[in-house]
């Protein structure tokens, strides 16, 4: 979406990233887990330093990346984290006791759609992270806006999806074409929404920034 030579630019000027995120980020790479992109998780993890939240929410915990980035940037805060593929879940397990972040992680294993009495109980968070099944962005937010705190932010990643979402050009593939459709419909209701204001930014892959009105 932004010109390749331009991130390239910005990923260089980056501070160095310890031992530990590097091997994450290697793993990611070797085995085709999608984790945030390098511009994409320093904007997030500078707007959450920013808003200092003290518990997050965070659905599509993939092997651990962004939630060990961001225990590692607000040591006070707690962070839950929702991830439904067990694979994946119990890598980010290994890396939470890795890392010695267990303190402030709990990664739940199962459904976000299916799990929000039990992280009921855990809020109310001061931020909402939505990092899962593209389709499914609206129940996301419906589902647990609701435990956020009156002061909360809401970040969803990908509503750009590699700039499709703003492409004229036919899509050959149903499902992605599918997919396309379903985030434009996401971006439009979530901009329209009556208690939320939000911000697209062209970063990464496209993240949206919600905050309530008035507030
Ligand atoms: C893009 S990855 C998350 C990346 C992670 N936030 C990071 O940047 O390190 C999305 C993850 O969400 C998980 N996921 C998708 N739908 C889900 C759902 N309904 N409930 C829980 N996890 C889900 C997928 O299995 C995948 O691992």
């Amino acid at each position: 979406m932004v010109n390749k030579e331009i991130v390239e630019y910005i990923q260089s000027l980056l501070p160095e990233r310890e031992e530990a995120i590097l091997k994450m980020e290697d793993y990611a790479r070797e085995h085709h887990v999608p984790i945030m992109d390098l511009v994409g998780i320093e904007t997030m993890l500078h707007l959450l330093k920013i808003a200092n939240p003290k518990k997050i929410l965070e659905i599509g915990t993939a092997i651990g990346y962004s939630a060990i980035r961001m225990a590692k940037v607000l040591p006070n805060a707690k962070i839950v984290t929702i991830e439904r593929d067990e694979e994946r879940y119990k890598q980010a397990l290994l890396y939470v006791n890795e890392t010695k972040t267990s303190e402030q992680i709990e990664v739940l294993f199962g459904d976000a759609l299916e799990l929000s009495d039990q992280v009921a109980e855990k809020g109310p968070f001061d931020a909402l992270f939505i990092d899962a099944a593209k389709g499914q962005y609206r129940r996301f937010f419906e589902l647990y806006e609701p435990l956020l705190t009156e002061r909360g932010i809401i970040i969803t990643d990908n509503v750009l999806f590699k700039g499709l979402v703003a492409s004229e050009q036919p899509i050959e593939q149903k499902r992605i074409r599918q997919l396309v459709q379903k985030i434009r419909e996401y971006n439009e209701w979530l901009m329209n929404h009556p208690c939320y204001e939000t911000i697209i930014l062209p970063i990464g892959d496209g993240m949206a920034i919600s905050r309530r009105r008035g507030e």
